[in-house]
């Protein structure tokens, strides 16, 4: 079964005073040129979707310069119902409502899911490793509220500890306290991220030899606790002690920088070609093969895990691929992936895509 969006309104959003977007469950393509307002709409539904948008903007960066109060509104159609998801932008604070009911960012996340590609995401693999964790930890954050309220435990709990270090640390028995909660939640985030990363280097290889058939792709988890892969322990209580290890370890010198050295907000994503890590040996096209075949791989994780389609937004790529890459996105499109592409260009999609799609003009003439 599938749920789609139907409807996106917005109202003094962004650059929009009022703007409604009826949505096919194919393909949509937004064309129109720079500046008119699509990124803000690809926004909208991701705000929606995954209640949080790859721009991080303060609600007040959303409501329309000049304006109060704005609101953006998804009607969501399918497996027999109707369901609105809206999000009230006012007083500097965003209030996400379903079906009329007020609701927190998670409970609006992942009732449809989507999965973002933007120009943003085409040097991932070039840049630093907080990025590739952003990417994956974002993606588990939608597919699941354990993986999401590790992600925010810890984040806090390293905040914490990284003040007191910063501040003076009392005694080592506060710091024991604080070590304790930093490593059972870290290491279940690190289960959870090994997990995911796992079911999304299956794809991600498969996805990339059917572009580049010679080449072999992939995708591994390198953690800061340990110099030996290999011997990283899989289970929670295992990586809790060797983690507690690791920051006795390293205690003197923490306090000495003020800061925690070691730990999961350390860990890499390493992608490989062949057998060399892409970051450093791969090719730009190689690196872009990978951000897609990992794009994609997302939305096939998103189908096994929650068993539906993520709504897929293309916001402005097409026009930085080249046409291998292009037909291999189209390719995989084609299925049942309700997509909305944004491009200044249509000249960069064939008849193949534009003739069952729906295209909508944005702003000016394009
Ligand atoms: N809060 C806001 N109020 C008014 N205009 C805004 C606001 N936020 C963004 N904009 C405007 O939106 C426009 C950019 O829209 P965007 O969706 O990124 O365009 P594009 O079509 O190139 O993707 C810019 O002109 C920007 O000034
Ligand atoms: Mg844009």
């Amino acid at each position: 079964m599938a749920i789609f969006a139907r409807t996106l309104r917005v109202r003094d959003y962004r650059s929009y005073d009022f703007y409604e977007l009826d949505l096919s469950c194919g393909v949509n393509v937004l064309v129109g040129p720079n500046a008119a307002g699509k990124t803000n709409l690809i926004e909208a539904v991701q705000l929606l979707t995954a209640g949080q948008s790859f721009r991080r903007p303060t609600p007040r960066e959303l409501v329309r310069e000049g304006a109060e109060a704005g609101r953006i509104a998804l009607s969501l159609e399918g497996e027999g119902r109707v369901i609105d998801l809206a999000c009230d932008l006012a007083a500097g604070k965003r209030r996400f409502a379903v079906n009329g009911k007020r609701a927190t960012a998670a409970g609006v996340r992942g009732i449809l899911p989507s999965v973002l590609f933007c120009p943003d995401h085409l040097d991932m693999v070039k840049r630093s490793a907080g990025v590739r964790r952003a990417a994956l930890d974002d993606f588990g954050c939608q597919l699941s509220a354990a993986y999401a309220n590790l992600v925010a435990g810890y984040e806090r709990t390293l905040e914490q500890r990284n003040s007191l270090l910063r501040d003076g640390v009392p005694g080592p028995g506060v710091l024991d306290v604080w070590d304790e909660a930093l490593t059972r939640t870290g290491a279940a985030l690190i289960v959870h991220r090994r997990t995911l990363l796992a079911r999304l280097a299956g794809h991600l290889r498969e996805v990339y030899a059917s572009i580049a058939p010679h080449e072999r792709a992939d995708a591994s988890y390198v953690s800061s606790l340990i110099d030996d892969q290999a011997a990283l322990p899989a289970s929670r209580d295992d990586l809790t002690l060797l983690f507690q290890d690791a920051l006795r370890t390293r205690r003197e010198e923490d306090i000495r920088r003020g800061t925690t050295g070691v730990g999961p907000h350390r860990d890499e994503i390493l992608l490989t070609v062949g057998t060399r890590p892409a970051r450093s040996f791969g090719s730009q096209g190689q690196q872009r093969s990978l951000v897609l075949a990992w794009k994609i791989a997302e939305v096939k994780v998103t189908h096994d895990i929650l068993e539906r389609y993520p709504i897929l937004l293309l916001d402005d790529v097409m026009s930085e691929l080249d046409a291998e890459r292009r037909d291999a996105i189209v390719r995989f499109i084609e299925g049942e992936i309700q997509t909305v592409i944004t491009t200044t260009n249509l000249g960069y999609f064939g008849e193949d895509v534009l003739g069952p799609a729906k295209v909508v003009r944005i702003g000016g003439t394009a």
